[in-house]
């Protein structure tokens, strides 16, 4: 794993914007694993800002995102679907027939997960995958005590993941929020090539921490991504504030830069 400690948001979303960027550019028919939060909005941005400048093309691309909560209609404004549409979609040329996002109404919820899993396989899989993460160590939906090796699922929110995404529903209200998602699992995170993951601010300290430095348990479901063999770790400061090697990561930044996660 590779970490890297960026001074601020923004130089973080340079960074991976412009992993990404080179990514599409190298095959031009990659596939895109996408993430929804706030993390990722200001990378977003500058990939919007680069398919408009001709920098780089997402027209042959292909996307499938991690997540979605389990009730809401597309349309929600607080659906994944809808944040994806108005943050990158609508700015970039991608088809958005070629876009997919985890169906949070549908009936026969395990037939859907399948079929999830089955177009990702029929893609040819996940060439390059953004990740956020959650405080208590999620990520996409996967909460402590998930299956290490579980695919896409149903998952029951924990109540620090509910109260933390209130913020963004009608005037905070917790009960707005819902209390299921269908989600990626950790095995198909997993299976992408090459994983890079954001995490800014104090309120990811803990979870950074045990992502790169605690043991491999389900009770920080993302630390299983120290099992993968390309993944990139890009924190500011403070969410880097509890690695006990922080030093060191930066010092193998310095000689080595994005390459040989
Ligand atoms: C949600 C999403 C995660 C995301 C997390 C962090 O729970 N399911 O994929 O990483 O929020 O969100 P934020 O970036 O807003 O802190």
């Amino acid at each position: 794993m590779k970490v890297a400690i960026v001074q601020n948001p923004e130089e973080g979303s340079r960074l991976a914007a412009s992993i990404f960027i080179d990514q599409v550019k190298q095959n031009p028919k990659t596939v895109l694993g996408l993430a929804t939060g706030s993390t990722p909005v200001k990378m977003y941005k500058l990939l919007a800002e680069a398919c408009k400048a001709g920098t780089v093309s997402f027209k042959d691309c292909q996307s499938f995102n991690l997540d979605e909560y389990l009730g809401l209609a597309p349309e929600h404004d607080q659906s994944y679907h809808y944040f994806m549409k108005t943050q990158l979609f609508d700015h970039i040329d991608i088809d958005q027939a070629k876009t997919h996002v985890p169906d949070g109404l549908a009936t026969d919820i395990a037939a859907s997960c399948q079929a999830y899993e089955d177009a990702i396989k029929a893609a040819g899989g996940i060439d390059i995958q953004l990740l956020g993460i959650g405080s208590d160590g999620h990520i996409a939906f996967n909460e402590p005590g998930c299956s290490l090796a579980c695919r896409t699922h149903s998952q029951v929110l924990t109540q620090q993941t509910i109260n933390d995404n209130a913020r963004l529903f009608f005037q905070g209200r917790v009960d707005e929020v819902p209390t299921q998602a269908v989600t990626m699992g950790i095995g198909s995170i997993m299976d992408a090539k090459k994983v890079v993951l954001l995490a800014f601010g104090k309120g990811k300290q803990d979870a950074i921490a045990g992502l790169v430095e605690g043991p491999v348990t389900a009770m920080c479901p993302c630390s299983a991504l120290q099992y993968h063999n390309d993944c990139i770790v890009i924190c500011d400061e403070e969410a880097a504030g509890k690695l006990r090697n922080k030093d060191y990561y930066k010092y193998i930044f310095s000689q080595t830069g994005v390459s040989n996660a």
